[in-house]
């Protein structure tokens, strides 16, 4: 199948994690050049040993919430290579789970940083070129509990991605006449990093929840933003899609 991928340049962010990693690579098999950005250096090098078309990418390390360092990585990729048509907003922390009466100010502003000021920094510097080249994909990784509340004592990280959703909308509607699709992936429990430190017990009461019977892998999330990359879905703007084996319902 023909995704429209080929030969495009990407920019996916959280690419040394794991739903970003996979995405990277559902991307690059379908040789689009990816571009592998996040803080962490040894992931970045892990995904990238790991990708089946290894000429078509470059590392970048990166701390997304430097708007200024964001600006010099995006405008030197657009200079001296060409606009990023792809852009996956995947990097993202989440919290300790900690009651809202306890919450204090500092944690609350750290995930919220990451999590919507990332994303704002990946998209306010991106858009600029693809608004010149009149065409463009973004992608965002929200979350279930962006849509629905957090269930963990994580309302910070559930606010964090609630912004990532109204972002989503409210840029979808403005750079659909330009040619920009924007669209977003709501996951539900996905198995990396981000899930270790998760409780057995709360594991297993989400498992018992889920309709699909499983947790997710970030392949599940991977396949769903190659649709969203490619030209499969070029119709679609401004759309949370649940990655979630159907948990959101419960
Ligand atoms: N795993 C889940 O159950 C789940 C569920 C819903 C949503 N998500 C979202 O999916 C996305 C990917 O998470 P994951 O599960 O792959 O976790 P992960 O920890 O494997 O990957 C997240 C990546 O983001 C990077 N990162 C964090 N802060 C950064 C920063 N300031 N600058 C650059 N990179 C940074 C990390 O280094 C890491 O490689 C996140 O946005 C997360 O919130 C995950």
């Amino acid at each position: 199948m023909e995704f429209g991928v080929k030969g495009k340049v990407a920019l996916v962010t959280g690419a040394g994690g794991g739903i970003g990693g996979s995405i990277a690579q559902y991307l690059n098999q379908e040789n689009a050049f990816v571009y592998l950005i996040d803080r962490d250096e040894k992931g970045l090098n892990d995904v990238l040993n790991n990708l089946p078309n290894q000429e078509l990418a470059k590392v970048i390390p990166l701390d997304i919430t430097d708007y200024n360092a964001v600006k010099t990585v995006i405008d030197d990729i657009a200079l001296n290579h060409a606009t990023p048509e792809i852009v996956v907003n995947a990097a993202g922390i989440a919290g300790l789970n900690t009651p809202i009466f306890q919450l204090e100010e500092e944690d609350f502003n750290r995930i919220v940083k990451v999590n919507l000021n990332g994303t704002y920094n990946i998209i306010r510097h991106a858009s600029l070129h693809m608004v010149e080249l009149g065409r463009g994909k973004i992608i965002n990784i929200a979350s279930m509990a962006g849509v629905a509340g957090s269930n963990l004592f994580q309302s910070h990280y559930a606010a964090s991605k609630g912004g990532v959703i109204s972002l989503t909308r409210s840029v979808a509607k403005e750079l659909g006449p330009k040619g920009i699709n924007v669209n977003a992936i709501a996951p539900g429990v996905i198995e990396t990093q981000m899930i270790a430190g998760m409780k057995s017990e709360a594991k297993q009461d989400y498992f018992s929840k889920i309709p699909l019977q499983r947790i997710g892998n970030p392949e599940d999330v991977g396949k769903v933003a190659l649709f969203l990359a490619s030209d499969l879905s070029i119709y679609m703007t401004g759309q949370i899609l649940n990655v979630d084996g159907g948990i959101v319902m419960a």
